[in-house]
């Protein structure tokens, strides 16, 4: 049977595609950890910038985004459309170069963003030439996806690719208009906005790398390996297909409300926040959509490690969706707009939603392409508990140390001078540092047991197969 799917899917790639993404968890995870550090304790910058904060920061998100994330995305999403639409891969070979476009991109920037090769613009920081390559190899990316739904065997094109498609689309033209940009030197260009109009575009292409990227690509594996997981249809598929339609009409709009108070005209950011606040809507929907599919079936996550990955990172979906809105209204974003907050809001959806969801499918999915079980049950537990314990310090620590640095910016005495100096605040923040750090700690350690579990299970997989008595007998 599963020599068969071998033979029929192309189940190589995903290989591949998979253990490339533990390794960048594991690896991203870790600079995170390096750069918390060198906030709590800034001789950790060893005086060389090469491995200062300003030049890793960068690295640390191009890592777990593009590379982990990235990987962990290829890797589903190749795996998902072969079984939903029932044919191979349109072409092997555009998979392969993917692949290997897709870790050169990733080498280069591992190369030039701690040589402080930078276009300084945020989730977009690769120089024009890398730039360009990441423009060719996405476009290879979504050519063989969306020929591999043209040449499907089922009438039906799956809600999973549907998101994965929006995904696509999307980051396709938001890449290319941000990253319009003169080259004066082989390393570095100028972008060709400017002013406010640079901004717009900046978060245009920012809260929908959120929205497209880290959103919709998440919710694509959540539609195929929840319910695949979990041993059921999906609780409403009707449900999806609303949450499909208004995820994908609403982000676009949503960019502005990284700009409130800035000299964008007052109402683009207001719009902003009034689409914002509307996106619970769709998103509470989706979350509700994954969770009940268990339903009926809620034992399951006592025994199933892997589902409670998936339960729970729609949870932290769930919470970060919310908090995410409440943030957009203008007077809130006053209080939390440079602050600590925002730091704890991208990581309960970076740490408790995107890495979480991807570890449950990344976990299924080594099981599935080698054909056995995990090396470890108990190790899959561990992770999980040091994940969610590491991501619950790590959110909590920044909403604390977030909501005093702006409460302490804005205090004033009875003289109407500010009670505290900035020096001040900086100081308070340590411990909050400190912690964050030892969250960060705890949630790599978890991606760290990940690796070892999977590289185990694959040498398990390997050796049963080496040692089979049909081997044998050849
Ligand atoms: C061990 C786990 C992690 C640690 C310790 C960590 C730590 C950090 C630190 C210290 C910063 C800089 C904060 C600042 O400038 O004040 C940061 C930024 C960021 N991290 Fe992480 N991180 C971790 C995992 C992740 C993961 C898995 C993702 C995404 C999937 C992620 C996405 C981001 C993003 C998008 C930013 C930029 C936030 C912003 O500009 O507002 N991180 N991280
Ligand atoms: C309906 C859903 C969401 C809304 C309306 C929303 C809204 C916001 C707002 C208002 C900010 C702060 C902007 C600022 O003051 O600068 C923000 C920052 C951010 N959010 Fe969300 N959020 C949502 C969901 C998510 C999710 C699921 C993630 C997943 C990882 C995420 C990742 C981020 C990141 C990375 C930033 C930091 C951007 C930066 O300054 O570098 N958000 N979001």
């Amino acid at each position: 049977m599963q020599a068969s799917l071998d033979q029929k899917y192309n189940f190589d790639i995903v290989k591949w595609f998979t253990v490339a993404s533990v390794i960048y968890l594991v690896v991203g995870t870790l600079v995170g950890v390096l750069i918390a550090s060198q906030l709590a304790w800034p001789v950790l910058n060893f005086d060389t910038a090469e491995l200062s904060f300003g030049r890793l920061r960068p690295l640390h998100t191009n890592a777990v985004i593009f590379a982990f994330g990235g990987c962990a995305l290829m890797a589903t999403s190749f795996y998902s459309v072969q079984r939903t639409c029932g044919v191979r891969l349109w072409s092997d070979k555009l998979a392969w170069f993917v692949f290997i476009g897709w870790n050169l991109i990733i080498v280069s920037a591992v190369i030039t963003l701690p040589l402080g090769l930078t276009s300084g613009k945020e989730y977009a920081e690769l120089e024009w030439p890398i730039d360009i390559a990441i423009a060719v190899v996405w476009l290879a990316y979504g050519l063989n996806f969306i020929m591999t739904i043209a040449t499907r065997k089922t009438s039906h094109i799956y809600v999973s690719n549907w998101f994965f498609l929006s995904m696509i689309i999307m980051i396709t033209y938001l890449h290319v208009v941000n990253s319009l940009a003169i080259p004066v030197s082989a390393f570095k260009s100028y972008s060709v906005f400017s002013g406010v109009q640079d901004a717009m575009i900046q978060w245009w292409w920012g809260h929908n790398a959120v929205g497209f990227y880290l959103t919709a690509g998440f919710l694509g594996i959540m539609y195929y390996f929840v319910p695949k997981q979990a041993g059921r249809p999906i609780f409403s598929y009707r449900l999806s297909v609303i949450h499909f339609w208004a995820l994908t009409f609403g982000y676009v709009w949503l960019g502005a409300h990284h700009l409130q108070y800035t000299a964008l005209p007052d109402w683009t950011g207001s719009l902003g926040a009034a689409v914002s606040l509307a996106m619970i809507i769709p998103s509470w929907g989706g979350a509700v959509n994954g969770m009940m599919t268990l339903s009926g079936a809620w034992d399951k996550l006592r025994t199933d490690y892997v589902l409670r990955f998936l339960i729970v990172s729609l949870a932290f979906y769930a919470m970060s969706t919310f908090e995410g809105p409440v943030m957009s209204a203008k007077s809130v974003n006053a209080l939390s707009h440079y602050t600590d907050w925002t730091i704890g809001h991208v990581h309960s959806g970076a740490l408790g939603w995107v890495a979480m969801v991807a570890a449950g499918a990344l976990y299924h999915l080594v099981m599935k392409l080698w054909n056995t079980e995990m090396f470890s049950a108990k190790l899959v537990n561990l992770h999980f508990w040091l994940a969610t314990v590491g991501a619950v310090i790590y959110i909590i620590a920044m909403w604390v140390s977030g909501i005093m640095q702006g409460l302490m910016w804005r205090d004033y005495d009875e003289f109407g001078t500010l009670t505290y100096t900035f020096a001040e605040s900086v100081a308070a923040m340590h411990p909050y540092y400190a912690m964050r750090a030892v969250g960060g700690l705890i949630y790599w350690l978890g991606g760290a047991v990940m690796l070892y579990n999977v590289i185990m299970t694959i040498r398990q997989a390997s050796s049963a197969t080496n040692t089979s008595p049909a081997t044998a007998a050849a």
